[in-house]
């Protein structure tokens, strides 16, 4: 495969700072080197940057014409990578997801085939701009390219994907007001309590089998706080009680027996908060896993 790595120095979507430095933490861990020696040809188009615009600051959203800015950006950078490749967008916070998704349901709109969105996380990201209390974006993406209203001052977007063709597994923070309409939509929510009971494995192999029924292509939100914050603690939106290692390996393994994969943002890696590298290294082993390494391939990993 051809995998394009884009780096998206994005902060914009909150107010705590750090974000930004995700990039060179996933090279630093070597992002690029683990998915070469798995055969893959591998390209850094370097960091991009936000478009300028004209929308003025907003009072209660967090820097709201940046995010529109990297929203630009983004959506056009996944329209132009994805025909030659698997674009993987290094955050940068969740709110790079607005134009990741959007542009790559556009991409898919293009080959006629529809996409699909897994969002690895504890939120479920689902505020509009109207129901958010923190007024920071990164928690209104899904909102965003789902289509709800709202979103009035943003880039329009052109293809929405259905709420039923997004899947959301690790949930446990989630808001009163993201509730009430992720219940009246048909997401397939896969919250902590059910991977208690159920395992990690069935709600997945659920919705990879809607994604090959539809003959869909599919579009991976990795956030950091999917992971447990004791393995995982450079996040600045830690929540106790998330996926554990080994849960996270098998999901990616999954998705790499799929085939069904077109496109993956690693989000909410904050450097700063990390500890001698090691999160900025599990999300690179993840992303190994995710394009086909193998267990008894994994490296020992120290830190
Ligand atoms: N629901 C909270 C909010 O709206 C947290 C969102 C966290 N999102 C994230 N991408 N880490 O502020
Ligand atoms: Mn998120
Ligand atoms: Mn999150
Ligand atoms: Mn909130």
């Amino acid at each position: 495969k051809h995998v394009i790595l884009v780096g998206v120095p994005m902060d914009a979507g909150k107010r705590r700072q750090g974000c930004r430095m995700g990039p060179d933490a996933y090279r630093v861990a070597g992002l690029d080197q683990a998915l070469a020696n798995l055969g893959h040809q591998v390209s850094d188009i370097g960091d991009i940057q936000p478009d300028d615009t004209d929308v003025p600051e907003d009072l209660h959203l967090f820097a709201l014409p940046q995010v529109i800015g990297w929203t630009k950006a983004l959506s056009r950078t996944a329209q132009n990578t994805a025909p030659n490749g698997l674009p993987i967008f290094m955050g940068g916070d969740h709110a790079l997801s607005m134009g990741t998704v959007a542009g790559m349901a556009a991409h898919a709109q293009q080959i006629g085939r529809p996409l699909f969105v897994l969002w690895l996380d504890a939120h479920s990201d689902f505020h509009t701009p109207d129901s958010t209390g923190s007024g920071n974006l990164h928690g209104t993406p899904v909102a965003y390219f789902t289509g709800q209203t709202g979103f009035d001052v943003f880039p329009h977007v052109a293809a929405p994907v259905p709420t039923d063709r997004v899947g959301m597994i690790g949930l446990r923070s989630v808001d009163p007001a993201e509730r009430a309409r992720l219940e009246k939509d048909h997401a397939m929510l896969a919250d902590m309590r059910s991977i208690d009971e159920h395992g990690i494995k069935a709600p997945l192999i659920a919705f990879l089998e809607r994604v090959r029924a539809a003959n869909g292509i599919l579009h991976v939100s990795l956030d950091v706080d999917f992971l447990d914050p004791s393995i995982a603690p450079a996040v600045g939106t830690t929540v106790p009680g998330g996926a554990t290692e080994r849960e996270a390996h098998l999901v990616m393994e999954l998705l790499h027996e799929s085939g069904l994969v077109c496109s993956l943002d690693l989000v909410e890696l904050n450097p700063f908060l990390d500890e001698r590298g090691r999160t900025a290294k599990l999300m690179v082993d993840l992303a190994a896993s995710l394009l086909g390494r193998r267990i008894f391939d994994r490296p020992t990993r120290s830190f």
